[in-house]
């Protein structure tokens, strides 16, 4: 152990916070932790430091202390007021040059009021993004950094040792000022919402539709896993099929209620979409859809009124299957697109100046959303930086568009069936809209000018017009 002081002190020793300094402290780097409950501190060195360099202080000023200038301190706390309050706590303890990290899912406006904030002090503020859960933080994970650049600098050697790794390349890049790390993950969260209800839209399609079990969902999962699906996402949902539940003996995904809960960043992505005018509606549609879920009881005595089309599946299963994993492909690259769509739009409107290829670079590690099909998407910005959406790229636009028979046959299925199956949907309009060169929005226009003279563009001169539209008696 050094008597140097330490790189980084760590503030919150959930899981998150434990595991990341235990990453850090394998990769080398010593690690001051502090933790608001000294009893966890205290458990947390007697049996998980296991000879590390790392140092704990039981009180913010000796954590503090125990941190070589400029200090860098990260928080991984829960977002919102906790954050706010800590900040407030440590202040005396600091000097100009400073650096807070916020690791916390906080809401970008958030970052950009405490990094203004703070710059008034002297002090520099990071917004991080990471993702990757408990394992992600242990072994690594995928890091969004935004905030100065020198601030960046400072802790960069740490957490490119400490990030996940793709081909040699970690899953970090300073990404931008301000909150643009923060932004980045929000919508990161954003595409994971939109692939988990295309994954459950999948579900209840082979569930429902085709009467398949658990056991053969895994199987079927699993081999889309080592395909052009492969993922995170895909294969996890592969092992939930696999599991029992130890109290009933059943699979355990068949006790488990179809209530879905958020903390809500997926709703701040459409949110922030719909202010920017960036359509992403796969995303909206996983939202509203884990609302609908919400309404169990409501459901339940709908379910015994509203009565949809028999369930029965005509057709080759296998074949659908096979469909399913080409419509699953086409609608998971069009998530990926609107939540990158979105970026650079946000990137332009909040001055972020986003490097998108470095964004599905980082993503291809350690985070939840980490699929085959980023490689794709990372070629598409290393051949255009600047392009405003993914299907512009010819490669891209051929294998979506090489998928949309698929797509259209397995939505068909699910309207049919009486199956819902808006994710899919969703994007499948996302694609037809997008690639549409005439949209009936002129009759909008006309709609918006008949009953509030709105006024519309035409197509042969330019200006604006009002008609006197002829109203019945
Ligand atoms: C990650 C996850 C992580 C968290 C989600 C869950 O990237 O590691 O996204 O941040 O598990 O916020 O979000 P919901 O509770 O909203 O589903």
């Amino acid at each position: 152990m050094s008597n140097q002081g330490c790189e980084l002190g760590l503030i919150g020793l959930g899981t998150m916070g434990r595991n990341f300094a235990l990453n850090l402290a394998d990769h080398g780097f010593p690690v001051a932790v502090y933790n608001r409950t000294g009893e966890k501190t205290r458990e947390f060195m007697e049996k998980e430091v296991d000879g590390r360099d790392i140092r704990a202080g039981y009180t913010l000023a000796e954590l503090v202390g125990l941190l070589r200038r400029p200090r860098a301190i990260l928080l991984l706390v829960s977002a919102g007021a906790a954050v706010d309050a800590l900040i407030e706590e440590l202040l005396p303890y600091l000097e100009a040059g400073d650096l807070i990290i916020d690791s916390g899912n906080s809401h970008f406006t958030d970052t950009e009021r405490r990094s203004r904030s703070l710059a008034g002090k002297g002090l520099r503020f990071m917004g991080l993004g990471i993702s990757g859960g408990e394992r992600g933080a242990r072994y690594g994970p995928s890091l969004m950094p935004g905030g100065a650049p020198e601030a960046y600098e400072r802790v960069r050697p740490l957490f490119e040792a400490a990030a996940a790794r793709v081909n040699g390349e970690p899953c970090v890049a300073y990404l931008g000022p301000r909150s643009a790390g923060h932004y980045v993950k929000m919508v990161h969260n954003g595409i994971e919402y939109g692939v988990m209800q295309l994954l459950a839209e999948a579900y209840d399609l082979m569930k429902r539709g085709l009467g398949l079990s658990p056991a053969e969902m895994a199987e079927i999962f699993a081999g889309w896993n080592r395909g052009e699906l492969a993922s995170y996402l895909v294969g996890i949902t592969a092992r939930i099929f696999l599991q029992k539940d130890e109290k009933t003996g059943q699979p355990l995904i068949e006790v488990i209620l179809d209530q879905a809960k958020q903390k809500g960043t997926g709703m701040w992505t459409s949110w922030d979409a719909m202010d920017l005018q960036a359509p992403t509606p796969t995303i909206d549609t996983a939202v509203m859809m884990r609302d609908i879920s919400g309404y169990k009881t409501e459901r339940l005595a709908a379910a015994a009124r509203l009565k949809g089309p028999a369930r029965a599946f005509k057709g080759d299963r296998g074949r659908f299957i096979s469909r399913l994993n080409n419509a699953l492909y086409a609608a998971m690259v069009l998530t990926y697109v609107q939540g990158l769509a979105l970026l650079a739009k946000a990137s332009d409107a909040y001055g972020y100046h986003l490097d998108l290829e470095a964004v599905t670079r980082i993503w291809r590690g350690g985070c939840i959303i980490r699929a085959a099909l980023l490689e794709e998407l990372r070629e598409a910005f290393q051949a255009r930086a600047d392009l405003p959406n993914l299907l512009q790229d010819p490669g891209l636009g051929r294998r979506v568009m090489a998928r949309q028979g698929a797509l259209r046959e397995v939505v068909a299925a699910a309207a049919r069936l009486g199956l819902p199956a808006p994710g899919l949907m969703a994007s499948l309009a996302y694609f037809d809209a997008y690639r549409s060169g005439w949209l009936p929005a002129n009759l909008i226009q006309a709609q918006r000018d008949f009953f509030g003279a709105h006024t519309y563009e035409r197509v042969d001169a330019p200006g604006v017009f009002h008609t006197e539209w002829e109203e019945d008696e």
